[in-house]
């Protein structure tokens, strides 16, 4: 058992291979938090809490004349509410009898083999190879009867915590939650916290801010319906100190698509409280007696040795634990070419067979229908929501199109936005009512567009049928599911007025039963994600995509910026990358280098390449398969951080055995007559030989050699080359 429960000391301490969480039933039953760090034995760490009398911060009326303990002062797994403590809160329930207060304290627990699951909501799974055990503690409210349920899994040899809470209404009347938390951890010294975020725009998704925390509540957070490109789900709180290498590092992952928020503050006392969660802005749900509210997870990390170590957690986890697909490691995935950037909407069967025959000569193995292949959708005026073939456009039929793809021995993927819909569409017309707009007002436009209600069972129910239907009516390998907009004009026809706080989060629920109704009965596709770019790259959605669409945004040298941030978190094989035809300035080949930091395929028009284009994409799809595993399976090391002034940008991919290794560097910019630069490899094995091509040169080194003096970078060059080391254990 990973979870050790000390009856005597009233200690769980919660051990994964490398890390200790511990929490204690402190007095008055309330549940205390008392550690997160390096392994420690199980011995009890609250000598660590001080009590003092605190001015201006209440007491619990059972302490009676003792002034010294306050729950504004003590550090908690899961707060109370109107008890005292006035920092940042993970409940805010409005009781049957009107009033606000929650005084959860211990009441039982429980513990078992396995990770736990929620309802409705998508989980990480064990697999054989881990020893996962769960902790489920339970608070209560003596008053109400209100239970939290604060639920642990611990990934021991993955070095992960998921967490999550359930509220249970074991009151008589119904209760409103106006808030609640997957996560609420409290640091005793956060003086010397940084926050981490990946803040971004459309086109520039997941960028990297570092700031240290100051005596105020830091707010990362999306209230757009989806995670958003404007933020990710996605903070690490980090020592001041801390780099690549050395220094506290936790992470948090919440598992979750819609409206969420991450707050940190730091306190009165410079204690940290960090709490995250579905964002409590325009929700509030209503939880019948005897009824059960689960929130999302979270996955939590800890490491003492740098981001790098942190990020390979993650890197490690969501590529065993998230996904069941065999698209995740069992089955290559095919280099593929999109058709958006070639054609827009501007396209018929005859000039997808086309493309895909110049394609299959720059060695790419299937073929993407972008939008535009259904309904009448000529511009993005009209045609979402009518999932049927657009016979004006693909004249042949789709399985007549799709097997003519086939026969030039290529694979066949399409496009569907399921959440969305036009007003001038078939759907529209017949179900008005299903688009997402408040009575008496006119809902706000994007993309001319309307938000389909995916609360509603029927919306569910029909876009599971209609893309069913197209997707059996076919040999499909692949589809890319899209969302175009954020959502606005929260409603729903079928809640009445009291209910209609629950529609954001309901959204994101229908939206996961449509997605196991489409993506889990169909194991034989491969699922991309994709919003706008990657608007709503998460944990979650990497449960039921094996990629995510980076960006819109193919700008090789943003691209650099964009792996950079998202490999915080995400691994490369989640990345949706492509080289498109943006930045002619950039050599083709460096394009391919850069699109090989992430799932590597083509976004542009094959036909107009010249026979010269054709055959340097051939050569570097060639790559994308000799250096597959090392990409998609290796450990990543960030070498340069391409948000300060460098010349070279810098990456690292290391064979889990350390006896291979690709080293990829990008020179963005050559000073004339400028200094020799080297670049320092990590992650070898320092007292093997390697040998390293990859730059017209040839010469062997030892991995002490090459990570503690480098590689030296040629300079008589032109700008923008990337060369691609390969590195390979010779004795
Ligand atoms: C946004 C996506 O990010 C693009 O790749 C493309 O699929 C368009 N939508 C199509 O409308």
């Amino acid at each position: 058992m990973a979870i050790i429960y000390n009856e005597k000391k009233r200690t769980f301490s919660l051990h994964t291979a490398k890390t200790t969480y511990q929490l204690k039933i402190g007095n008055l039953n309330y549940v205390k938090h008392l550690y997160y760090g390096a392994t420690i034995q199980d011995e009890d760490l609250i000598y660590l809490v001080r009590r003092y009398d605190r001015g201006f911060s209440g007491n619990p009326y059972e302490s009676l004349k003792e002034r010294t303990f306050s729950l504004d002062a003590q550090p908690q797994e899961f707060t109370t509410q109107q008890q005292g403590d006035f920092r940042i809160n993970s409940i805010e329930v409005q009781n049957a009898d009107g009033s606000f207060s929650f005084n959860g304290r211990y009441r039982s627990h429980k513990m078992y083999k396995g990770a736990f699951t929620l309802n409705g909501l998508p989980t990480a799974i064990a697999t054989e190879n881990d020893t996962v055990d769960t902790l489920e503690l339970v608070i209560e409210d003596s008053v109400t009867k209100i239970q939290v349920t604060l639920l642990y899994s611990v990934f021991e040899e993955a070095d992960i915590i998921m967490r999550a809470a359930r509220v249970h209404n074991g009151g008589e009347g119904e209760i409103s939650l106006k808030r609640i938390m997957s996560v609420n951890m409290d640091y005793m010294n956060g003086r010397n916290l940084d926050l981490v975020s990946l803040p971004g725009r459309y086109g520039q998704e997941r960028q990297v801010e570092r700031q240290p925390l100051t005596h105020h509540v830091h707010k990362i957070r999306s209230g757009r319906g989806i995670s958003s490109h404007q933020q990710n789900p996605f903070i690490a709180l980090v020592d001041r100190t801390a780099n690549e290498e050395y220094g506290s590092c936790y992470g948090f992952s919440l598992m979750y698509s819609g409206s969420f928020i991450a707050e940190v503050e730091l306190d009165q006392y410079d204690q940290a409280r960090l709490v995250m969660g579905i964002n409590d802005r325009l929700f509030s749900y209503v939880v019948g007696p005897g009824e059960d509210f689960d929130t999302p997870a979270v996955l939590m990390t800890y490491t003492h040795k740098g981001l790098t170590k942190m990020s390979h957690n993650y890197h490690n986890f969501f590529r065993n634990n998230l996904n069941r697909s065999k698209f995740v490691k069992d089955v290559k995935r095919p280099i593929l070419i999109n058709t958006w950037e070639a054609a827009f909407f501007d396209f018929d069967d005859e000039k997808l067979v086309e493309i895909a025959k110049a394609a299959r000569d720059m060695g790419v193995e299937m073929i993407v229908m972008d939008d535009g292949w259904f309904g009448k959708r000529d511009d993005d005026n009209s045609g979402l929501g009518d999932w049927v073939v657009n016979e004006k456009k693909i004249k042949c039929g789709l399985p007549k199109l799709v097997s003519q793809i086939n026969d030039l021995g290529m694979k066949f993927g399409i496009w569907f936005e399921p959440e969305m819909v036009s007003e001038d569409s078939d759907l529209f017309r017949a179900h008005p009512d299903w688009a997402m707009e408040i009575p008496g007002r006119r809902a706000v436009r994007s993309r001319n567009q309307l938000v389909l209600d995916v609360s509603r069972r029927e919306v569910q129910d029909y876009l599971i049928r209609s893309i069913n239907g197209i997707l059996d009516s076919a040999n499909i390998y692949y589809v890319k599911w899209d969302i175009n907009r954020a959502i606005t004009d929260l409603w729903s026809n079928v809640l009445p007025a009291d209910r209609q706080g629950e529609i954001s989060h309901r959204y994101v629920l229908g939206l996961y039963r449509v997605m196991d109704g489409i993506i889990k009965t169909h194991p034989d596709i491969m699922f991309e994600g994709c919003a706008g770019g990657g608007g709503r790259f998460d944990s979650a959605m990497l449960t039921y995509f094996v990629q995510y669409w980076s960006s819109d945004n193919t700008k090789p040298l943003d691209n650099l910026k964009l792996h950079y941030g998202s490999s915080f978190v995400y691994p490369v094989c989640t990345m949706g990358a492509h080289v498109s035809t943006a930045s002619p300035m950039v050599p083709i080949e460096t394009k391919a280098a850069i699109a090989m930091c992430g799932t590597f395929g083509y976004e542009l028009d094959a036909t107009k390449l010249s026979k010269e284009e054709i055959e340097k994409c051939r050569k570097m799809s060639g790559y994308y398969h000799k250096f597959y595993d090392l990409n998609f399976f290796g450990d990543y090391y960030r070498l340069t951080n391409p948000f300060e002034p460098v010349n070279l940008v810098a990456w690292e991919c290391v064979a889990k055995d350390k006896k291979k290794a690709l080293l990829t560097v990008v020179t963005v910019h050559l000073t004339v007559n400028g200094p020799q630069e080297y670049i320092k490899c990590k992650g070898l094995l320092p007292n093997r030989k390697y040998r390293i091509t990859g730059d017209g040169n040839e010469w062997t080194a030892t991995g002490m050699a090459l990570m503690h003096a480098g590689v030296p970078v040629p300079r008589e060059i032109p700008e923008f080359t990337a060369f691609l080391y390969h590195l390979e254990v010779i004795d």
